[in-house]
């Protein structure tokens, strides 16, 4: 199992997206400062310069949770590192490498909204709609994608590929 040689989305597409969203961001949150609640490890990327291209101020939490087990998604999905202070009254944006079954990021956004929040959204990178078990979907999506499995900009396989600067599908 290798990466694709072409990307199937390139760095270039990935860093004009990014400032799109961060736009559409800015624009909805001008009078609420935000939260980005950053999914890792898998977010990480996306999240970094997502946050740069976002004229607003915030603040960055971060969660870790883990549903997969190389390509296969077990099912059980295990939030292991959850955010620092109370998020209470906070406008929160979660931020996700990819939206697949949907088990993952409903987690975490039920355990974020028990937290008691002003607001609670989401943003993915990727969405795989075919994919959805849990019927959650995203405030912002930057690709809709096939039922592939990708590699690059902070997703893996098996913990590799996550420095890659474009999203391959892995053949
Ligand atoms: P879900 O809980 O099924 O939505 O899975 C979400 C998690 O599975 C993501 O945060 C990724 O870590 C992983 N995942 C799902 N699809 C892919 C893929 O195509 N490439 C790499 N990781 C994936
Ligand atoms: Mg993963």
């Amino acid at each position: 199992m290798r990466p694709s040689e072409r990307p199937l989305i390139t760095a270039d597409a990935i860093a004009r997206r990014v400032t799109e969203l961060g736009d559409a961001i800015s624009t909805d949150y001008a009078d609420r400062d935000l939260v980005m609640v950053v999914v890792l490890k898998g977010g990480l990327f996306f999240a970094a310069d997502l946050a740069r291209a976002i004229r607003r101020p915030m603040a960055l939490e971060y969660v870790r949770a883990r549903s997969y087990d190389g390509q296969r998604s077990t099912g059980a999905v295990e939030v292991a590192v959850v955010p620092e202070r109370p998020l209470a009254g906070a406008h929160l944006l979660v931020v996700e490498d990819i939206l697949d079954t949907g088990r993952t990021t409903q987690t975490v956004l039920d355990m974020l909204a028990d937290m008691s929040p002003a607001s609670l959204a989401l943003c993915t990178l990727l969405d795989k709609p075919v994919r959805r078990i849990v019927p959650v979907s995203a405030n912002y999506v930057g690709f809709t994608i096939d039922d592939f499995f990708v590699v690059g900009y902070g997703l893996d396989f098996n913990e590799r590929y996550r420095e890659l600067p474009s999203i391959h599908v892995l053949e």
